[in-house]
């Protein structure tokens, strides 16, 4: 493998280690954003080294919460309670979605305007989702044409609502409950599809009561945070790509130590096992409300299955990376009600689908899924990761199985979730 943007990708024989992975991209977010409105300074071990959490750092900052990083690592932000400042420019959101959904909940409820905007892909995801609710509780958004970033959020003293979106999503509910801090009463989320709970789990580390029953959670607003000390757990949705990777050889042994285990996660955990990985969690420890263990896997055989309804929810960013190397499993795998996406980083179902057909694969491609027929032969070839961090790692895995050279263009999008990525595969494969 090289290093440049474009990275070669050779066939592997076996996979044997013990990968330490960076910390959970989703839970760095919430704390970033949680520690810049505590009063208090709050340290973390093990913060995301994804560019996206930067882009999340690099807003605080511009908002008047300072952070830095120390020599051991760890990140610092100094919380200012309820004195974010105006920015002076528009807030840059790089390619992060969560970002600009779960920043403008807090934002909404600020006493001034700020404007959020991101890459070419930011810049066509939809904010709909985030700006109705947002509006409902009082606060005035523009956007461009079709509800897309940047955005231009008008802050002021908001109402308290009882929101049930439309799509079951993590980064909404976050939203919600962000702005539900700053409103008038109980503010009540209540999802299609139970979704990812680190936005409640991080509330509640940071000193707020947040109640849930069934999929609803309710945040009664004036809460005041505290700052905490907390060591982020392995993100499970990195890890995903070395799991994969060790399905495909039998007689792999990874280790995986340190790795998040949160149950609106860990469903992941459970499919593979399904699948055929054999798969085994020790050292189980809660910090903060979130659990984490320490994963072994071995690879024996590959079995594929179905994702879909509840699972698809629960598996959105590892979807990419199971259903492309499902080729090269027995019976192949379908995943459905999966039309989320399709605006995701990329159009996810395309980029896979067209990915695989470029090393020869077969793929029926659907409006919300995918089928990828099993017992594949794959040969390596000229991909793209169509700028989108998840594709360029699940193809690293795929190609390590294909006949042949395959050539990753962009494969620096690897950074916005995993800068270390392909160093931390190398490290394991031979
Ligand atoms: C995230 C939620 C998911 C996921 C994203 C991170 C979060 O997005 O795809 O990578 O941290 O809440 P949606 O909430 O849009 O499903």
């Amino acid at each position: 493998m090289s290093s440049a943007s474009t990275i070669s990708v050779y066939p592997a024989r076996s996979l044997e280690g013990l990968v330490r992975i960076p910390g959970d991209k989703s839970i760095s977010h919430r704390y970033a954003m949680l520690a810049a409105i505590a009063e208090g300074t709050s340290r973390f071990q093990n913060f995301s080294a994804a560019q996206d959490c930067y882009s999340t750092l690099g807003c605080v900052r511009a908002l008047g919460s300072d952070w830095t990083k120390k020599k051991d690592g760890a990140i610092e932000v100094r919380g200012i309670g309820s004195n974010l400042k105006a920015p002076t420019q528009p807030l840059d959101c790089g390619n992060s979605g969560s970002t600009i959904r779960m920043l403008s909940g807090i934002l909404a409820g600020q006493p001034f305007t700020s404007e959020l905007f991101g890459d070419e892909s930011l810049s066509r995801r939809p904010m709909a989702r985030i700006m109705k609710p947002l509006a409902a509780m009082g606060a005035r958004i523009e956007s461009r044409e079709g509800g897309r970033p940047p955005l231009k959020i008008h802050g002021g003293p908001l109402r308290a609502i009882q929101y049930k979106p439309e799509v079951a999503s993590a980064q909404v509910k976050t939203c919600v409950l962000f702005a539900g801090l700053f409103a008038d009463g109980d503010t009540l989320v209540e999802e299609p599809i139970r979704t990812r709970d680190h936005g409640e789990v991080a509330l509640r580390a940071f000193g707020a009561q947040v109640e849930r029953s069934g999929n609803a959670a309710r945040i009664c607003g004036g809460q005041k945070l505290h700052a905490i000390e907390a060591h982020v757990p392995g993100d499970l949705s990195s890890a995903a790509f070395f799991l994969c990777a060790a399905a495909l050889f039998p007689g792999s042994q990874l280790s995986l130590p340190g790795i998040l285990m949160n149950p609106t996660r860990a469903r992941l955990l459970d499919i593979l096992m399904q699948m055929g990985l054999k798969i085994t969690v020790g050292q189980l420890e809660q910090h903060h409300g979130e659990l984490i263990g320490t994963i072994q896997a071995q690879g024996g055989s590959w079995k594929g299955g179905t994702i879909s309804g509840a699972d698809t929810a629960a598996l959105i960013d590892e979807i990419p990376v199971l259903a492309a190397t499902a080729s090269y499993s027995e019976n192949g795998l379908e995943v459905r009600d999966a039309k989320e996406l399709r605006v995701k980083e990329s159009d996810r179902i395309a980029s896979v689908a067209t990915n695989l057909r470029k090393m020869g694969a077969e793929v029926q491609e659907r409006p919300d899924g995918l089928r990828i027929p099993g017992g594949q032969r794959l040969h390596g070839a000229e991909l793209d990761s169509f700028g989108d961090h998840r594709i360029a790692m699940a193809f690293a895995i795929v190609a390590l199985r294909a006949e042949g050279q395959t050539r990753i263009q962009g494969a620096d999008a690897a950074g916005v979730s995993y800068p270390a990525f392909f160093e931390d595969l190398m490290s394991i494969v031979n």
